[in-house]
């Protein structure tokens, strides 16, 4: 018997005994069986709202401040469906910030996660390691190597972790170069040097400036071509001022937390190329964009493979990685650590790679832009139904945002009430009430940000979402 898309061979050898093998699938149609049930959001349960408000209450002691939403997750659900210890169902379009691709309790994920419970680790690390390890970095070798010169993966368990090792990697490769160019808005993660390039005054808050960054505009819609012409004056002044600092351009092609800004091909042809001419190495950050535009890399949606140097990912992989060419290959002793990720990333994330390579996913017709045309239908129907929501977003210089409805594959934005961020945190709370849990992006004007289970989720799916959320502005509104 063979389930799921997962070759035999790196499975665990315990996982590939015939018994093992079957009691792991008496248990995934088990939950497959107890997950019938869920079939759109619904109320919480009276009964349990003593105990959810203790655990609400112990999660604010023990960490020292309460979390946004009042979410403590049941351990259930059913694709975009999320199960809370409140007893409530939930839309989740925000699946941790894009991690939960394949949504909730999905069959080849348990699936995948019992056959990492039967190995005989529970993480893996650099020196000791098992054949997922090394089929998972080789699948996005494979993968980003189709247009581009990449050729090597260091796998990481964080973000955060895989853009450290990017910067390290860009610093050896430029002879210890100390400045880095980035994208205002831009978000790395949150190590002391990341929270400082990271382009949110919170973000470095207290602590101590020692990273040199120079910030460059992103692409701006409103000025169209005129703003491929300012950013490259502004990157030939910035290479100018500091001529041979610079360890590399840091730029996401899909903007995440900066508000799900798109820009196009020529824009960052335009910069990539003048980094090419100065030396300086290329990096896109796609930890939030991987897996979810109309290629597996958002570089490659744009036909940018021929410029990137280094590549980090994360989030919906599972585990994370710093991706390099072989001319960045840095030097033994640069990139290490004790874990790499844990066995059930390892197989969960190959799981998942191996369907969203193989399962139609991609390209103009693909999935993930099936999934972001339902989005845009419900949201412009949405948008002309009710002007009073939406009135024009103006940035800082006062310029109506050309559109209110924005993202690219399972990237969604939305911009009621003037991109005004109270106004719109009191619509995620009354969203979340009612039975959508979603997020904020932006930093002026912000947005409604989906980071859809593009896995799991269909496009009829977006119907009884947008109910959901047409109540809740009903509330606010
Ligand atoms: C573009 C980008 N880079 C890096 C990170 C950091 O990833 P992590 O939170 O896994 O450390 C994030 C997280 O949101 C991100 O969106």
């Amino acid at each position: 018997m063979s389930h799921g898309s997962t070759h035999h061979d790196v499975l665990p050898a315990f996982a590939r005994d015939p018994e093992v093998a079957d009691l792991i699938e008496r248990i995934v149609a088990r939950v497959e069986a107890l997950q019938t049930g869920f079939t759109g959001a619904r109320p919480a349960d009276p009964a349990r709202k003593e105990s959810y408000d203790a655990w609400l209450s112990r999660n604010g002691g023990v960490r020292g401040r309460a979390s946004l939403y009042p979410y403590v997750g049941s351990g259930a659900g059913r694709g975009p469906l999320v199960e809370l210890a409140d007893g409530s169902v939930k839309w989740d379009m925000i699946n941790g910030i894009g991690v939960h691709m394949f949504g909730h309790a999905d069959g080849r994920m348990v699936r995948a996660g019992l056959r990492a419970a039967v190995a005989d680790l529970v993480m893996e690390g650099n020196l000791q390691f098992n054949a997922d390890s090394i089929a998972i970095a080789e699948l996005l070798v494979a993968e980003a190597s189709k247009g581009s010169s990449i050729r090597h993966a260091f796998i990481t368990n964080s973000g955060c972790m895989a853009n450290e090792s990017a910067l390290k990697v860009c610093q050896q490769k430029t002879g210890a170069s100390p400045r880095v160019i980035a994208f205002a808005d831009c978000f790395m993660g949150r190590s002391t040097t990341m929270s400082q390039i990271g382009d949110g005054p919170a973000y470095r808050q207290g602590v101590v400036q020692n990273v040199l960054v120079d910030y460059m505009p992103f692409y701006d819609p409103a000025m169209g071509e005129r703003s491929i012409e300012m950013a490259a004056w502004h990157l030939e002044q910035v290479i100018h001022r500091y001529p041979g600092q610079h360890s590399c351009f840091v730029m996401e092609p899909v903007q995440g937390e900066g508000g799900f800004k798109v820009a196009p091909r020529e824009f960052f042809v335009r910069l990539m190329t003048i980094c090419r001419k100065a030396g300086i190495p290329v990096w896109a950050d796609e930890v939030q964009s991987f897996g979810r535009t109309e290629r597996m890399f958002a570089f490659q949606m744009m036909d940018l493979g021929e410029f990137v140097d280094v590549v980090t990912i994360g989030k919906m992989s599972q585990v994370c990685a710093c991706l390099f060419t072989e001319a960045m290959n840095p030097k033994a002793g640069l990139l290490s650590g004790t874990f790499s990720s844990s066995v059930s990333a390892f197989q969960s994330g190959l799981e998942a790679l191996t369907i969203l390579r193989d399962g139609g996913y991609y390209g103009p017709d693909g999935r993930n832009a099936r999934l972001h045309a339902a989005f845009r239908e419900h949201a412009d129907r949405l948008v002309a139904a009710h002007p009073e929501w939406f009135p024009p977003a103006r940035d800082s210089l006062g310029r109506a945002q050309p559109s209110l409805v924005g993202g690219v594959g399972g990237m969604m934005r939305l911009t009621p009430f003037g991109g005004d961020k109270d106004r719109i945190m009191k619509l995620l709370h009354a969203m979340f009430d009612e039975g959508v849990i979603a997020f904020i992006c932006g930093h002026g004007p912000y947005h409604v940000r989906m980071l859809a289970p593009v896995g799991v989720m269909e496009p009829a799916h977006m119907g009884p979402v947008f109910e959901v959320i047409e109540r809740a502005f009903r509330k606010v509104g």
